[in-house]
């Protein structure tokens, strides 16, 4: 049986959060919202220029209001920030409401894809050593999701397939 539950994409940036989140959103007919995008809309300026204008704390405020407001929204598949799930009232929300998946690489492939991007505010000054730890950090709270998708030997599509499964025998 189907879940009428949201579908909520968590992980560290550079885990696909957004280009799986899409795909599973048509194939389920459902509305796909990112996040990012919503913050980006909302702010009319690019995630890198609010870090570099307000800063990290004035950020988490908005994705903070902006999550709860689509996460109690209903049929749609969310691609959460990746910071997004380390935020208590985020995750009580996700809890209440959706079904998470966290989709979990080894670090070398995040890292790999991360490492000095510009896109990315809070990576491009890291070390890998530090990407390293807020991997870690970070993992205490993903590993709360509801699933965890072991993305490392699969391929995009059967990614998707298992999120699936799990999603529509829920
Ligand atoms: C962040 C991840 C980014 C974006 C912001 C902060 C983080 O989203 O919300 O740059 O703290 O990990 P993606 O995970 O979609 O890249």
């Amino acid at each position: 049986m189907k879940s009428n539950k949201n579908i909520v994409l968590i992980g560290m940036m550079g885990s696909g959060k957004s280009s799986i989140g899409k795909i599973l959103s048509k194939k389920l007919n459902l509305t796909f919202i990112d996040i990012d995008q919503k913050i980006e809309e909302t702010e009319d300026c690019k995630i890198s220029e609010i870090f570099n204008k307000f800063g990290e704390n004035y950020f988490r405020k908005i994705e903070e209001k902006i999550s709860l407001k689509f996460l109690s929204s209903e049929n749609s598949v969310i691609s959460l920030g990746g910071g997004g799930f380390i935020n208590s009232s985020i995750r009580k929300m996700c809890r209440k409401n959706c079904l998470s998946f966290w989709l979990d690489w080894k670090n070398e492939t995040i890292i790999k894809r991360i490492y000095k991007s510009k896109k990315r505010p809070l990576a491009i000054n890291l070390t890998k050593s530090q990407i390293n730890n807020l991997i870690k950090e970070r993992s205490k709270f993903y590993s709360l999701s509801s699933h965890r998708i072991n993305c490392d030997k699969l391929d995009k599509a059967e990614i998707i397939n298992k999120i699936l499964d799990i999603y529509e025998y829920k």
